[in-house]
């Protein structure tokens, strides 16, 4: 088959499909034992990030192991972060660690855009590995977005509350636009650079930008994506984008005016409210918890979803945020098949 006309591309595009495709968030993670075996043999999770034969070997399990109709490039999107000039480390339990701090303008100024051929050698090399030998089905590149990567940077780590970022956002112009504007610089070469190597489409993860006020999204961050999807689609006019963000609803509006070909919602976000406002093709939006639930309860949930979807311009189904570790992966796997069979039969009707 042209991989152009597989099913999540024809979603992107706003065509319609036989069935709608699923991939999931994290799909290649710690659920599964597999991943767990070849993580260890690796060492650190960045040592795994920085290996194309064992990150490859990783990013294809889900396809085998639950049947997804994409796979997603195993890697993170502190991977570009470490090659401006900070240290990015995973401490087990606590999450990621980012250092030095950056606090003035004269650190914002030091970091550096990463070059992608010369400072990510491993990830281009893990797409071109990857594409050897998934042929029938699309590879999802990705990178974090401004907000969220300059979220990580002045926190120094995962935050609840983003009281650096936010304040460094309103009280310090200056150190703001030059760290925002050196993201999206690496953003945008970082995100081309996949491309040209070979990832079908890409999503562009703002996964925090629902701490945001409408304003202040508005205000100080939508000009840096925006900057991003423009630059993007001006270089790779074929490769549609998806944008996705965490408990962002309220920026529905807002995020409309992306020239992106897909919005990623989460679960709290309801499909048929989000297609009052937004013309894009949608993807989402389970509640990752919901794979704890019975399978009658998915399946309910999946129709639910799958005929309030109907009405989008395209659909492609996932979870509305990372698939957790505890998950079964047998539940997964059921997840994707119903999702597969409830589509079908919607469409004979
Ligand atoms: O989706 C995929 O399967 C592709 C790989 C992928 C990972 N991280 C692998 C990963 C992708 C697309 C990401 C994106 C990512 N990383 C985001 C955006 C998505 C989201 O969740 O909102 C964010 C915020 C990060 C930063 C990050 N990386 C965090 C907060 C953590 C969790 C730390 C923890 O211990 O739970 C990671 C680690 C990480 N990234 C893991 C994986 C499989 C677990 C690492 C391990 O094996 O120990």
């Amino acid at each position: 088959m042209d991989l152009k006309n597989h099913p999540i591309l024809k979603a992107a595009r706003g065509e319609k499909t036989e069935y709608t495709p699923i991939w999931i968030m994290r799909q290649a993670g710690r659920y599964s034992e597999r991943y767990r075996k070849i993580r260890e043999k690796a060492g650190s999770f960045m040592d795994l990030c920085k290996n194309p034969e064992l990150a490859a070997e990783v990013t294809l399990i889900p396809i085998d192991e639950i049947g997804v109709d994409a796979a997603i490039l195993f890697s993170d999107i502190l991977v570009p972060v470490e090659k401006m000039g900070i240290n990015v480390s995973f401490v087990e339990g606590k999450g990621p660690v980012l250092e030095p701090k950056v606090e003035t303008v004269e650190d914002a100024q030091r970091l550096k855009i990463p070059e992608p051929e010369k400072d990510l050698p491993y990830v281009l090399e893990t797409i071109q590995l990857i594409k050897e030998k998934l042929t029938d089905r699309p590879l999802i590149g990705f990178s974090g977005a401004p907000f969220t990567l300059a979220s990580y940077i002045l926190e120094g780590g995962s935050s609840k509350n983003y009281i650096a970022a936010k304040s460094t956002m309103w009280n310090d112009e200056k150190l703001w636009n030059t760290l925002m504007t050196k993201l999206t610089q690496t953003v945008i070469e970082y995100l081309s650079a996949q491309i040209k190597a070979g990832v079908d489409l890409v999503q562009i993860f703002d996964s925090w930008i629902g701490v945001l006020s409408r304003d202040d999204y508005e205000r100080y961050v939508f000009s840096y994506t925006e900057k991003i999807v423009n630059e993007l689609k001006k270089r790779h006019p074929e490769t549609p984008i998806i944008h996705f963000g965490v408990n962002a609803g309220h920026l529905l509006e807002v995020n409309n005016r992306l020239n992106v070909d897909v919005i990623g919602l989460d679960w709290k976000t309801e499909i048929d409210k989000a297609l009052q406002i937004i013309d894009k093709s949608i993807q989402g939006n389970l509640d990752p918890v919901m794979l704890f639930a019975s399978e009658e309860l998915i399946e309910k949930q999946v129709r639910k979803i799958l005929t309030s979807a109907q009405k989008a311009r395209g659909h492609i189904f996932n979870l509305g945020h990372g698939i957790l570790p505890p998950t079964d992966p047998k539940k997964a796997k059921f997840l994707v098949d119903t999702v597969h069979k409830i589509s079908r039969e919607l469409r004979e009707q």
